[in-house]
């Protein structure tokens, strides 16, 4: 009937409009108050967790108080303060104090005490403040990546957000398990703007990562200056994959990189690659080739095909050149010299080639790395070698007294498709879900090697199919938490339901910090998929 109907849409109406402005009218719903620290999703997982059943609440008294009156410290302090304030609002300060300040506020202290070693530090919150105590400056820097992840998710937004701003209390004991934990950056199939770079610092830094590779040289491209040898870059880094417009760091601009990465404890490692993956100085410079002509410039993907001449001297002169320049460039221990898939170089030019080179690399007062075939080789003093392939070339390099940095290409490559469907990235070594990216151990992985034998692990982001670093992003993020916490935690204290949970905690925080990354399935991701805060 006609009425009825009326009626009902109006009486529908009328409800609609009571609820409307009972909403309106009521209370906002709070959070709830973080209560218990070891319910909270830290990656990675600390070494010990004791929760006092309370919480702590940043308000705008507030402030960061650092021991003393250390450069450095009041840097780490001005970090924190960077990270909270665009969020909170709460105009936090940092000063210095030689005492724990009074209450309501945040104390950053050195404790020398040698078992928290260079990285290592100690978290008490209760509910009248936070002291973070470390070792050495890079404990506390750690130590300020537990404490953004232990306020709500929101404080990651570049954008004033609603408090209020607890944590819970209790205490955190935390060391890292490997001395090296990483990610690489391959700027050299495409180009990647100091930009860009500093966002990949920025993100691994948030779970602790300490280094960073910067794949500088490939085929495809030459990617920083090099002043006694200039058409490396101003011709080598021309083009990239696809026939792009490429680009290089000029030595200025890599400085500020290395600065940038330094001021979040991240040692960069250099690499050029060497001899094969040379095609960019092959075009550059003819008399690196043994016909004495210069090489085309290249765009596709194929691997294996380019080769510095071993035999020529000036290959040597060159290489000492380039290598004296970017130790220069270089305050971290390692320069890089590649030597994978050389394909079209003789073993017997190979070997004597690896040998000569990780000389020049010692002579320069760096120590050599390179990718597992150097192996091969015999290996110098100080040097390490990183495992992606063979494990016969990890074996080998442990036989000979070396460390091996674990990059298993199957387990560890991030430029790996997830599934069938990922957009970017290639599965010639596997598909590798969040899952597989973290269910394997560094020290188990390979037959003949323990924990004693590994520097550490990194995972490598190659670029032949990625050249926005939303694209970057998207294949980095949600694993690289799981390489974080494989590098930092005990084996012991890892397993993938407890991780699955703690990584779905921080889809909120992910989309905070704007990273565009891949929803898995296989996680509960605790938020719509693709729904971005505003930054
Ligand atoms: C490599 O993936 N060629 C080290």
């Amino acid at each position: 009937m006609p009425t009825l109907r009326i009626s009902n849409s109006g009486s529908a109406l009328l409800l609609l409009a009571v609820l409307t402005t009972f909403m309106a009218c009521a209370p906002k719903k709070s959070p709830p108050v973080p209560m218990d620290l070891a319910q909270e999703s830290i990656i990675p997982i600390p070494v010990s967790v004791k929760a006092t059943n309370s919480s702590f609440e940043l308000t705008s008294a507030t402030d960061i108080y650092v021991q003393g009156d250390s450069k450095e410290l009041l840097k780490i302090g001005q970090y924190l303060a960077d990270k909270l304030n665009p969020s909170t609002g709460l105009g936090i300060e940092v000063k210095s104090s030689n005492e724990a300040p009074a209450v309501g506020n945040i104390y950053l202290s050195i404790k020398k005490d040698a078992k928290l070693g260079a990285e290592g530090y100690n978290l008490n919150i209760t509910p009248d403040g936070v002291t973070l105590e470390a070792n050495a400056p890079a404990g506390l820097f750690m130590g300020v990546q537990t404490i953004r992840q232990l306020l709500p998710a929101q404080v990651e937004s570049s954008s004033k957000q609603e408090g209020p701003w607890r944590m819970a209390t209790g205490t955190i004991n935390d060391i890292p398990t490997y001395a090296v934990r990483g990610a690489m950056f391959d700027v050299a199939r495409h180009f990647f703007s100091v930009e860009d770079t500093k966002r990949f610092i920025d993100l691994i830094a948030a779970y602790k990562m300490n280094t960073m590779h910067l794949h500088l040289s490939d085929d495809q491209g030459w990617r920083i200056e090099i002043k006694s040898w200039p058409k490396l870059a101003e011709h080598g880094g021309k083009t990239q994959v696809g026939g792009g417009k490429g680009g290089y760091y000029t030595q200025e601009q890599y400085k500020d990189i290395v600065q940038y990465a330094l001021d979040r404890y991240i040692t960069i490692i250099p690499e050029i690659d060497m001899p094969g993956h040379t095609n960019a100085a092959l075009a550059a410079y003819p008399e690196l080739n043994c016909d004495g002509k210069a090489r085309e410039l290249y765009t596709g993907t194929e691997v294996g095909f380019s080769t510095l001449c071993t035999k020529n001297e000036i290959t040597y002169k060159f290489i000492d050149d380039v290598i004296r320049e970017l130790a220069a460039l270089t305050p971290g221990p390692f320069i890089h010299i590649g030597g994978d898939e050389s394909h079209v170089t003789k073993k017997e030019d190979y070997i004597p080639f690896v040998n000569r080179v990780q000389g020049i690399v010692l002579s320069h007062g760096k120590q050599a790395i390179g990718w597992d075939e150097i192996a091969l080789g015999t290996l110098k003093k100080g040097a390490f070698v990183q495992h992606w392939a063979d494990v016969d070339n990890a074996v080998n390099a442990v036989k000979q007294g070396s460390k091996v940095l674990m990059s298993p290409a199957r387990k560890a490559y991030m430029d790996m498709q997830y599934d069938s469907t990922t957009q970017w990235g290639l599965h010639w070594a596997a598909y590798i879900e969040v899952d597989s990216a973290y269910i394997w151990d560094p020290a188990t992985l390979v037959p003949g090697l323990a924990q004693k034998d590994v520097l550490g692990i990194e995972a490598p982001l190659w670029s032949e199919t990625v050249d926005q670093i939303d694209e970057v992003e998207y294949m980095v993020f949600p694993r690289l938490p799981g390489y974080a916490e494989i590098g930092w935690s005990a084996a012991s204290a890892r397993n993938w339901d407890g991780y699955k949970k703690r990584l779905g905690a921080h889809g909120p925080r992910f989309t905070a910090m704007g990273i565009n990354y891949y929803p898995s399935k296989l996680v509960e991701w605790k938020e719509d998929k693709g729904k971005k805060l505003k930054n």
